[in-house]
């Protein structure tokens, strides 16, 4: 057997999928990464993998599938685009099946061109198919026509898979807790993404416009690494803020008004996902200054509850509780805080959860509730901790709060102590933040 050289956290990850599936009666698995896509005439968009076939493989090439062989003997097999010179001239390098075997720990490595051949084979005799169907028509289409393939041999004594699995459902809850490879690159991306954020900070003052903004975010990812931002950046100056996924990032910044900024960087497949909200005249002041030292007591609420054994909701539970009291105390809302989180009333002002997995996919993959319970946090698990607050106008409403638009995020690891957040290198209290914007 070939021993990846580095060692391989890629080839570790496919050894436990090979392992889950021979305790499920073994089989093969076929995970493709993600096609190119054309932008316009001539070009592409950037090209990223499939977070699966990455996760597995940490190969960056398109028109690449994985094949896993889960018998008496286990293979590790990569289909790949074969070298060619000329292509090469134009488009740059490629590893070619032969060096990807060595450099990416496969046993086997085939020109992809072969792939639709060799698949019936593959698929012959095994008992049971790992893969995702039904999420690209043009995968569904490969696959099947190699089951009919392969069943056409039936008299030639083959058998064919009688059984899919959801190949997802498996690396989805191994995605969910990360190893040492993956705490790694995260912990530089937050890092990377903190430095981003005070440069923004730094650069912003009234008349600015937000893309100018923008444009100091992307030079930090950039310069530290990161080929793209993780989600299109949000950049949202005053009213803007209240506009959960506002991504125009063109208007003038005025004095007395807050700035949203929620940008993380994609560093090596992992995305960082960052918020801060702060004045662009750099003074935290009247209102603004009263709901912002609330969400921020939702933050620390919140983080708070950050350990192992506590179930998912704890963080969010808490946030709610202090950011229903707070507007209570505001007179955003009437009534006992208690009814209110009951009736779900605080809604109106904070739409979304305190926190998503992060990963690879910065809403990332693994399920919150197992058998209808909030799951409980386990060693490993990253995930982000974001209470807000945005306030449109309405009759009803103190005018003094409207579009007024806040949100707090951070990124955290449950460890065996507690935790560590990867994003604490941008200030959240608002004498630092204050601080860092006056240099
Ligand atoms: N930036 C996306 C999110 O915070 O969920
Ligand atoms: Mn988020
Ligand atoms: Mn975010």
């Amino acid at each position: 057997m070939i021993s990846a050289n580095p060692p391989s956290p890629f080839r570790e990850r496919r050894k436990r999928l090979l392992a889950h599936m021979l305790a499920a009666g073994g089989g093969i698995a076929v995970v493709p990464t993600a096609p190119e896509r054309e932008r316009n005439r001539g070009t592409n968009y950037p090209y990223r993998p499939d977070s699966q076939f990455f996760y597995l493989s940490g190969f960056p090439e398109p028109e690449a599938v994985i094949a896993l062989v889960a018998g008496e003997t286990l293979r590790q097999v990569l289909f790949c685009r074969a070298k060619n010179e000329e292509q090469e001239r134009w488009m740059g390098h490629r590893h070619g099946p032969e060096a990807a075997t060595e450099r990416f720990g496969f046993d086997e490595a085939w020109p992809m061109d072969e792939f639709d051949r060799k698949l019936p084979s593959l698929l012959a005799n095994q008992p049971a198919l790992w893969t995702t169907l039904a999420a690209n028509p043009e995968w569904d289409r490969r696959v099947l026509a190699a089951l009919a393939q392969a069943r056409a041999d039936v008299r030639g004594g083959t058998t064919v898979p009688q059984t899919v699995h959801e190949i997802s459902t498996v690396l989805d809850e191994m995605r969910l807790v990360k190893d040492e490879h993956e705490i790694a690159i995260m912990r530089r991306a937050g890092e990377i993404s903190a430095a981003a954020h005070r440069q923004a900070m730094r650069a912003t003052r009234p008349e600015r416009i937000e893309y100018e903004i923008e444009a100091e975010l992307l030079r930090v990812f950039r310069a530290g690494g990161s080929p793209f931002p993780a989600y299109p950046s949000i950049v949202a100056s005053g009213p803007n803020a209240c506009v959960l996924h506002y991504t125009d990032n063109n208007r003038r910044m005025r004095d007395g008004e807050l700035l949203l900024i929620d940008a993380g960087c994609e560093l090596d497949g992992y995305a960082a996902d960052i918020t801060r909200s702060f004045p662009v005249n750099g003074r935290f002041d009247g209102p603004a200054r009263d709901l912002y030292q609330l969400v921020l007591a939702a933050n620390r609420a919140a983080r708070a509850e950050v350990r192992p054994g506590n179930a998912w909701n704890t963080p969010h539970d808490a946030a709610v509780a202090v950011l229903t009291q707070g507007l209570v105390d505001l007179g955003l809302l009437q009534g006992a805080p208690e009814n209110l989180i009951e009736a779900g009333a605080y809604r109106r002002f904070y739409m979304h959860r305190t926190g998503h997995w992060l990963g690879m996919d910065v809403h990332d993959a693994g399920q919150y509730k197992v058998d209808g319970q909030w799951r409980p946090l386990v060693p490993g698990m990253v995930f982000t901790i974001e209470p807000g607050c945005y306030v449109r106008p309405g009759d009803d409403v103190p005018e003094a709060f409207w579009n007024i638009g806040i949100r707090i995020e951070d990124n955290v690891w449950v460890t065996a102590e507690g935790n560590e957040y990867f994003t604490d290198g941008v200030p959240r209290e608002m004498d630092e933040i204050e601080a860092l914007m006056r240099e």
